[in-house]
């Protein structure tokens, strides 16, 4: 008899939840009032390392997650990190996001997430966790190459796109880590103390704009506390901030161990607990998996029961989470995906390559090789792979076209390309049981290596160096900062050594985060490519062939030296001990001074500024002008400029607009970009740029008031190709 009511209740459930009409919300009521105390709960916890609860009783699946912003992680075992040895799980690996940043490009960030989003959805994955949107606040980041740079607006900009890429396949985007997660040294147990001001118009910014433009389905709450709660439960940034003031509706997914209160996680926002840390001496039944113990399991189940959790809390976790696998596993539009496909590894190198950013370019570049000349590469990044590795973000990939074997496949039957190790970096092949299948093992000493780099130099015709950083432990890894920004491994040396004997020395930078380039003035020219995926090789030799005209911008400032930036003490960075205090306390004494805004405001040169990059061809820039030069609080003016492709081959530029308040009665940055367009243009074409400035792009953060303040004033629009380059100074009064 009770099969027979189940069967009616399911066939019963099955017509209203998938019957003509029912909305999403119908749909998720209908559920809900059918669900028991045990069915609902068991909805906001993990049932295994990478998925959550579903009701199988009413055939409803659990929900899948999936590592990362880069690509599907490989399958893993039901309760482990390490891959399952699928051997159809191999993915397209995808550029950085730092890449996809540096491309300035939001049609390619929706490419992006299109594709990733297939990948997802071919996987069975409902999740993936990512985007990252942490704002560069310190270079030494050690996830810096995971996140889209260092200002709010361009992160804002670019991510959009890439959620609702993701999203239109039924994939729900989980943007992370929320919030103030910027750096990875005691990342679980330091609270970073910054104000609302900083925090609304710095490291908000980004994640308000997937939520109320991306319309991102899922959040994912970060390891650490902001002043003083863990953001997994912090019940100001999760209710007020983004359930109340943004209107958020959907998951809040803890970071894997990030949940670490029990009546914390009942009443604060937190809707799905993953990857606890349960003390696995703590056998329960003998199950191997400990999600009983988990914080919103049993623990959870008694305080419903004996009343110190409420009910409403339980339902509005149950209903999020319900919507979530509406709009995904059960969504009415059944989607397929599509996996390592043609299209997929196409897209992954014009990202890779349109982000790849031209530094300086004395004529070495393009490459102009002699018929059977010679090309020497120097460095371990010409040959390591880089897709494996890294933290969370490491996949297995398909393939991954490295530096050497692209250069020699576009030089074939014209030069010979050879290579030269130059130093030894890091000779890890593996990660959670992902191997490369290189060797990387090194008998040489540094003395012979450099010796062999520079006698092959003798005979080659162009040098090029390819090094930087390589993803290893404090060189751009998940729970690792780095430790200083001059490059590892006795790269300057190496580096100087070269352009003693090689006058058109070619330097490419292969890294996720600023690098210090002492040796700038002394080479003839300077790449700064990315950890740029499956196709990362092709892409670096498409842009040094002059195959793909260079066009990316830095997302983040190039210093010469870490010091010169604006994190001065331990209580800044990266926190201190105080006298009561269970956690580590951090300080963003610094404010909105972040980045450029820094560097601008303070008149403190850098090596290469936020938004630089140059071109094969040459643009110039006319006629700027404002639709108005003056105009009330909260009307909106529009600006033009014109610009031209003057050069010998086609490319594009990247306009960008920053605004200045002249008279603010607060102290802000001398500019900030409110405004960007990427323009492609042949040679000899004019194209004409617009952007609306609205009153939100002039105001700041009135803390008090709780409220974005336009202050009536002398404002100044800047317009230019980076923040160091602003030819136009546009006047606007405020009244
Ligand atoms: C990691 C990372 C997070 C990742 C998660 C699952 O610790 O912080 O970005 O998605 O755990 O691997």
């Amino acid at each position: 008899m009770k099969k027979f009511l189940n069967l009616c209740i399911i066939i019963a459930l099955a017509y209203a939840c998938c019957g003509k009409g029912n909305s999403l919300e119908e749909k998720v009521e209908n559920t809900l009032s059918q669900l028991t105390l045990e069915e609902k709960v068991a909805l906001t916890h993990a049932q295994s390392k990478f998925s959550s609860g579903g009701v199988p009783r009413l055939g409803i699946p659990e929900l899948w997650h999936t590592d990362g912003p880069h690509g599907i992680r490989p399958e893993v075992l039901w309760d482990e990190w390490v891959q399952a040895k699928w051997t159809n799980d191999s993915c397209t690996a995808f550029p950085c996001l730092e890449n996809l940043a540096a491309t300035w490009d939001r049609e390619l960030s929706a490419l992006y997430g299109k594709s990733i989003g297939e990948e997802a959805r071919y996987r069975k994955k409902d999740v993936l966790l990512g985007p990252g949107v942490n704002i560069g606040r310190t270079p030494l980041n050690g996830r810096t190459f995971e996140y889209m740079g260092e200002d709010p607006f361009l992160a804002s900009e670019m991510v959009v796109p890439y959620i609702k890429g993701v999203q239109s396949n039924g994939v729900a985007a989980c943007v992370k880590h929320f919030a103030v997660n910027n750096q990875e040294v005691r990342r679980t147990g330091t609270s970073s103390n910054v104000d609302d001001r900083t925090m609304y118009e710095i490291y908000l910014p980004a994640f308000k704009a997937a939520v109320q433009e991306g319309g991102a389905w899922a959040i994912m709450g970060s390891y650490n506390l902001w002043n003083n709660q863990f953001n997994c439960h912090n019940e100001r940034l999760l209710k007020d901030i983004l359930k109340g003031e943004w209107g958020f509706d959907g998951i809040v997914v803890s970071d894997w161990g990030g949940c670490r209160d029990d009546d914390e996680a009942a009443a604060n926002g937190l809707d799905i607990e993953m990857g606890t840390w349960v003390d696995p001496d703590l056998e329960v039944e003998g199950a191997s998996n400990l999600y009983n113990l988990y914080h919103l399991a049993n623990p959870y189940l008694e305080r419903l029961r004996d009343g110190r959790a409420s009910m409403e809390d339980l339902d509005d976790k149950a209903r999020r989470v319900l919507r979530t696998i509406y709009r995904t596993s059960m969504s009415e539009e059944k989607h397929f995906g599509s996996f390592t496909s043609p299209e997929h590894f196409a897209a992954g190198r014009k990202i890779a390559a349109d982000g790849i950013v031209l530094l300086k370019n004395d004529g070495a570049l393009p490459l102009n090789i002699p018929q059977g000349g010679r090309i020497l590469l120097v460095g371990e990044n010409a040959y390591k792979m880089m897709t494996v590795g890294g933290g969370s973000s490491s996949l297995k990939t398909k393939h991954e076209i490295i530096p050497l074997d692209a250069l020699r496949e576009a030089f074939a039957g014209k030069a010979d390309v050879i290579w030269e190790r130059g130093y030894v970096g890091d000779t890890t092949t593996d990660y959670n049981l992902v191997v490369t299948g290189q060797d990387l093992s090194e008998s040489r000493s540094p003395e012979q290596l450099l010796a062999d780099a520079l006698a092959a130099a003798k005979d080659a015709d162009q040098v090029i160096f390819i090094g930087g950083l390589n993803k290893s432990k404090n060189q751009d890894k998940e729970g690792t900062d780095r430790l200083d920004i001059v490059l590892p491994y006795g790269q300057d040396a190496l580096i100087e050594a070269l352009a003693e004997v090689c006058p058109n020395l070619v330097v490419v930078n292969i890294s996720g985060s600023p690098v210090a380039m002492p040796w700038a003035s002394k080479v003839n020219a300077i790449v700064q490519s990315w950890y740029g995926g499956s196709e990362s090789g092709h892409a670096l030799a498409d842009v040094l062939t002059g195959a793909v005209n260079p066009s990316g911008k830095l997302p983040f400032t190039m210093p010469f030296a870490l010091a010169d930036g604006p994190l001065k003490t331990q209580r800044q960075y990266p926190g201190i001990k105080e006298e009561g205090k269970q956690w580590w306390q951090e300080y963003y004494d610094e404010g909105v001074f972040v980045g450029y805004r820094w560097y601008s405001s303070k008149g403190i040169p850098v090596q290469y500024p936020f938004g630089y990059g140059l071109s094969y061809t040459t643009f110039e820039l006319s006629g700027a002008k404002l639709s108005a030069s003056s105009i009330k609080a909260g009307k909106e003016v529009s600006a033009t400029i014109m610009v031209k492709n003057t050069g010998s081959v086609a490319g594009a530029e990247v306009i960008q607009l920053y605004v200045n308040d002249e008279d603010a009665s607060v102290e802000r940055p001398a500019r900030e970009l409110k405004g960007f367009q990427k323009v492609f243009l042949e040679p000899g074409a004019s194209a004409k740029i617009s952007f609306k400035i609205k009153p939100e792009h002039l105001s700041f953060f009135d803390a008090d008031a709780h409220s974005w303040k336009l202050e009536p004033g002398d404002f100044h629009i800047l317009i230019g190709t980076s923040s160091e380059n602003l030819p136009f100074d546009l006047p606007l009064k405020v009244s």
